[in-house]
């Protein structure tokens, strides 16, 4: 069997779970890891990522030339969710030959934000032989392709809701920060007005996505996002968290069609959240509700979905590709080589 050649693009701690449950899949071999941080290029990877051993293949800095060289089949990127920051690094995987995942929000449904970078990868693509997708939990997965096919057993819709809420304290530390966990509000505003701090990203491209499974022509979509304070002095692990402080974020995105709401996404990320869940329905015939017991463990799910998307994509004709194109996703177990 021909394993699956793949390489990973910034080595933070979604591309070490990629890079540690790619290394336990028997049809993957990993030729490649690139990361801009100084700490750890020249080190083996498996030091890296925290393994007790080390894997044979060390951390580079990113390089085209490096890329054409180990021509890995794909490239498995995790290092930003602003497509226009992250555009360089997918063209040289793009330009080395390789397909190309990538956790980048913005890049799952990459017409919204930036429909130029978006026509030009899909050329680069195709004329390099490559495939592009943008992935992960949320947008990818959660708020977009799993209401779309819970879809499907309806003969009519009108309106899907998918909401997720997440214990904010039990997620990665680059999350934690990048909600402003523990930041006092008017410093949380002034990072976000700063464009600092993020908080979520991809309200929007999860409503797109889901528009574009329907086949749904939304005039318009807007998103917002707002910190949610504590009410007491919170204890998590590793901080405290001060009365008035952030405590996480709430937001959501809308679909509108002739101004009446017909997608609704909502995200909270709270510290200590009493309830982890998704909850979905679907306002059809039948009407359809759907609910998640304890939630899904996002930066594992990330990692898995990743890895699960990367026979389809090594499959699929060259080109920018969306989800909602693409055959459905599920675990897989073994795959024939490419
Ligand atoms: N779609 C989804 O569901 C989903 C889920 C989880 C995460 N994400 C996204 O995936 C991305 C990765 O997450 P993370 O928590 O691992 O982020 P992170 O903590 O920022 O780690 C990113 C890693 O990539 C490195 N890096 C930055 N720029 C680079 C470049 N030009 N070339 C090579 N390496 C570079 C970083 O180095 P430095 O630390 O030196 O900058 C860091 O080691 C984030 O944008 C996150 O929002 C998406």
């Amino acid at each position: 069997m021909e394993r699956v050649r793949f390489a990973v693009y910034g080595v933070g701690p979604v591309g070490s779970l990629i890079t540690r449950y790619g290394l336990e899949k028997d049809w993957m071999e990993l030729v490649g890891a690139f990361d801009i941080d100084p700490l750890k290029i020249g080190r083996d990877v498996g030091e890296v990522i925290g393994l007790s051993e080390k894997i044979g293949v060390v951390v580079e800095k990113p390089s085209i030339d490096v890329l054409r060289t180990i021509k890995p089949d794909i490239v498995l990127h995790a290092t930003g969710s602003f497509l226009d920051k992250v555009y360089e690094q997918i063209l040289d995987a793009v330009r080395a030959g390789s397909d190309i995942i990538s956790t980048c929000e913005t890049l799952s449904y990459p017409y919204y934000r930036y429909p130029e970078l978006a026509s030009r990868l899909d050329l680069e693509a195709k004329k390099n032989n490559s495939t592009i997708l943008g992935v992960g939990i949320n947008p990818g997965f959660l708020l977009d392709l799993l209401p779309a096919v819970l879809t499907t057993p309806c003969i009519k819709v009108e309106k899907v809701t998918a909401r997720r809420v997440i214990d904010a304290s039990k997620r990665r530390e680059s999350f934690r920060r990048k909600i402003g966990l523990g930041l006092d509000q008017l410093t949380f505003n002034e990072k976000i007005e700063r464009g600092e701090l993020t908080a979520h990203v991809g309200y929007a491209e999860s409503v797109y996505l889901l528009a574009d499974a329907l086949h749904l022509k939304i005039d318009s979509v807007y998103e917002k996002q707002d910190a949610i304070t504590a009410d007491r002095e919170i204890k998590i692990e590793n901080m405290v968290i001060q009365h008035g402080s952030v405590r996480g974020i709430r937001g959501y995105g809308v679909g509108l069609i002739r101004g009446r709401e017909v997608i609704r996404v909502e995200f909270t990320a709270i510290a200590g959240a009493e309830e982890e869940f998704e909850e979905i329905i679907i306002d059809g015939a039948p009407r359809i509700a759907w609910r998640s017991i304890g939630g899904t463990p996002g930066d594992l799910a990330t990692s898995a979905v990743v890895l699960n998307y990367v026979p389809i994509v090594l499959d699929s004709d060259p080109g920018l590709a969306i989800v909602t194109r693409l055959r459905a996703p599920s675990y897989c177990s073994s795959y024939q080589g490419v």
